[in-house]
C-alpha cells in the first residue's frame, strides 16, 4: 500500500525536525587520537586502566595483549611521559578523531540507490550507518510485506519513551528452536547494529533459499537494544556507550553490566555513575535489562543460543566474564566457537580468536552473557566483531555490507550446530537461581 509508506516516510521526517531543536551540541573530538600500546600482562594493564582515572581518556579496548584508547589534544604530552615512564611504546591509530567520524559521515550516498531504496518503502541499505528511524522504516516495511514470516514486537520502553523493538521470525512450527541475536547495547558500536540487521534482513527476505537449518528456528532479533544511546549517537556524541538514563551527576548506565549475575563483585563492579562502564544503582535497575529479563527469563520455552553482538576487537567470547573458572560447558563453547570462527575465516578472510571473557579480556560483572548462560541459555555467545583498518569503533560505513556476510556466517553455523544439540536445557533453571 503507497498510501501508508509515503505516510510513514513523512512521519519519521517530521519527528526528526521537532526533536532536533532540543538537542544539545555535538560533542567534537576535534585534536583527539587514539593510541595503541602492546602491554604485556597484568600489571601494564593495571597501568593503563589507572589513566581511564582521568574520565577524559577513554579506554576502547583492553585486553593482556594491547590496548587501544582516546586521548585528548590537552592530554597527548601528559600520557606521552607517562607511558615513556613505563617503557610503553604507543603507536597512532587514528590521528584525528573527529576526522575520521566526518569522512564515515560524509560518504556519497549515490541517487539511484536512494530512490530504488524509496520504491521497496524503507531507505535502509549496507552503504550506510542508518539512523533509527531508518530502521524503524524498515520494520515497518517488514511487518507490511513479509507479515506471514515475521512480526515486529514490542519489548520495552526506554527511560526517554522509544521502543524496543524486536523481529519475531518463524515459519510458525511452535517446535521450532529459539536463537535470540541482540546488537547495539553498547550505543557507538554501529556495526554491531548492521550486522544484526543484516543477518535479519538475509534470513526474511531470502527465506525461501536458506537452508533447513536456517527455516527451523525461531529468530528473535534485536537490532537496537539501546535505541535512546544509539539516537545520542548520531545526534550529540558518536563515542556514547551507555543508555541515557538520568542521574544526579552523570547519565547512563552500561547495559551490558546490569545483568544479576555476579553483579557486586567489589572491584569489578563500577559504582561511579560517570563511568562508561557503570554498573547501574542495582541489578536489572534498567528498563533495557529488564526487557531482556523478561523475554528470557520468564518464557517457558528459552532460547537454545544467543550471539550478543558487540564491537570491537576480533574475538568470540563466551562464559565466563566474572568467575575464573571454567562453565561445565566449556568442551561445547570451544567446538562452536571454532565453528563460528572457521565461518567467519572462510566468509572474509578475517582472524577471530576466541575464549572465556575472564581470561580472554578482563573480569566483568553483570553481563548479559552470564546472566542468559545461568538462565539456561547453554550457547550463549559474544561477538566482538572486527577492527579492519583499525578504526575500532569508527570503522568506516563501506565495510558494513562485508561486516554483515561474515557475522550471518557464524549466526548460519550456529544454526546448524544447535540441529544436533540435545541436552535439555530447562535442567539449568533449577540448578542456578540469580533473581
Ligand atoms: C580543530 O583544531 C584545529 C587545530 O588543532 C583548529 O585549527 C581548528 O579550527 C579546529 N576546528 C574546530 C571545528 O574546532
Ligand atoms: C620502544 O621503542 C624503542 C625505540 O624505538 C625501542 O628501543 C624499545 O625496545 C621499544 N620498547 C618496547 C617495549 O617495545
Ligand atoms: C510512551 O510511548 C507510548 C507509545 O509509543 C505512549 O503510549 C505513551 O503515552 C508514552 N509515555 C510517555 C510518558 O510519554
Ligand atoms: C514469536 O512469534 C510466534 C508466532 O507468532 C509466537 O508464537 C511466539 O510467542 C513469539 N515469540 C515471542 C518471544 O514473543
Ligand atoms: C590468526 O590469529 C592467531 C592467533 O593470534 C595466529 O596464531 C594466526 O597466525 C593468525 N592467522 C592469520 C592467517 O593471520
Ligand atoms: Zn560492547
Amino acid at each position: 500500500m503507497p498510501f501508508v509508506k509515503t505516510y510513514w516516510i513523512f512521519f519519521c521526517i517530521a519527528i526528526h525536525v521537532t526533536s532536533s531543536q532540543t538537542v544539545e551540541d555535538k560533542v567534537t573530538y576535534n585534536g583527539s587520537q587514539v593510541w595503541q600500546v602492546e602491554l604485556q600482562g597484568a600489571e601494564d594493564m593495571a597501568y593503563i586502566q589507572k589513566l581511564h582515572d582521568n574520565k577524559d581518556i577513554s579506554i576502547w579496548t583492553l585486553t593482556p595483549t594491547r590496548a587501544d584508547f582516546l586521548v585528548p589534544d590537552r592530554l597527548k604530552l601528559k600520557v606521552h611521559r607517562r607511558l615513556v615512564a613505563k617503557h610503553l611504546n604507543h603507536t597512532v591509530l587514528i590521528l584525528d578523531v573527529q576526522r575520521r567520524i566526518d569522512l564515515n559521515t560524509q560518504q556519497v550516498v549515490p541517487a539511484l540507490w536512494t530512490e530504488n531504496a524509496l520504491r521497496d518503502g524503507h531507505r535502509l541499505s549496507w552503504k550506510k550507518f542508518p539512523t533509527l528511524d531508518i530502521i524503524e522504516e524498515y520494520y515497518n516495511f517488514l511487518a507490511e510485506d513479509y507479515s506471514s514470516l515475521c512480526r515486529v514486537q514490542t519489548i520495552g520502553y526506554t527511560a526517554e519513551n522509544r521502543t524496543i523493538k524486536m523481529i519475531n521470525i518463524t515459519d510458525g512450527n511452535p517446535k521450532n528452536k529459539i536463537i535470540l541475536i541482540t546488537g547495539g547495547s553498547h550505543a557507538r558500536e554501529w556495526v554491531s547494529v548492521t550486522s544484526a540487521l543484516y543477518i535479519l534482513n538475509n534470513i526474511v527476505t531470502k527465506f525461501d533459499t536458506q537452508s533447513s537449518y536456517i527455516k527451523n528456528k525461531n529468530w528473535l532479533i534485536i537490532p537496537v537494544l539501546n535505541p535512546d544511546g544509539y539516537v545520542y549517537t548520531h545526534t550529540v556524541d558518536r563515542l556514547w556507550r551507555k543508555n541515557r538514563r538520568n542521574f544526579k551527576r552523570c547519565k547512563g548506565v552500561d547495559i551490558n553490566r546490569n545483568f544479576d549475575s555476579d553483579w557486586g563483585i567489589v572491584g569489578i563492579k563500577e559504582s561511579d555513575e560517570c563511568k562508561i562502564t557503570y554498573s547501574g544503582p542495582y541489578a536489572f535497575s534498567e528498563r533495557e535489562t529488564k526487557a531482556l529479563r523478561h523475554l528470557v527469563g520468564s518464557s517457558v520455552r528459552k532460547p537454545v543460543a544467543m550471539l550478543d553482538l558487540h564491537s570491537y576487537g576480533n574475538l568470540i567470547l563466551f562464559p565466563w566474564s566474572a568467575r575464573t573458572q571454567p562453565t561445565e560447558d566449556y568442551n561445547k563453547h570451544v567446538e562452536v566457537a571454532e565453528l563460528m570462527r572457521s565461518a567467519i575465516f572462510k566468509s572474509s578472510k578475517e582472524n577471530y580468536t576466541y575464549g572465556a571473557t575472564y581470561h580472554k579480556i578482563y573480569p566483568a560483572t553483570g553481563t548479559f552473557l552470564d546472566w542468559a548462560y545461568s538462565k539456561g541459555v547453554v550457547h550463549s555467545y559474544v561477538i566482538e566483531i572486527k577492527d579492519k583498518g583499525k578504526l575500532g569503533f569508527l570503522i568506516p560505513p563501506k565495510e558494513i555490507e562485508d561486516t554483515g556476510k561474515e557475522l550471518f556466517a557464524a549466526a548460519r553455523s550456529l544454526a546448524k550446530y544447535v540441529n544436533h544439540h540435545k541436552r535439555q536445557i530447562e535442567s539449568k533453571d533449577a540448578r542456578k537461581t540469580w533473581f
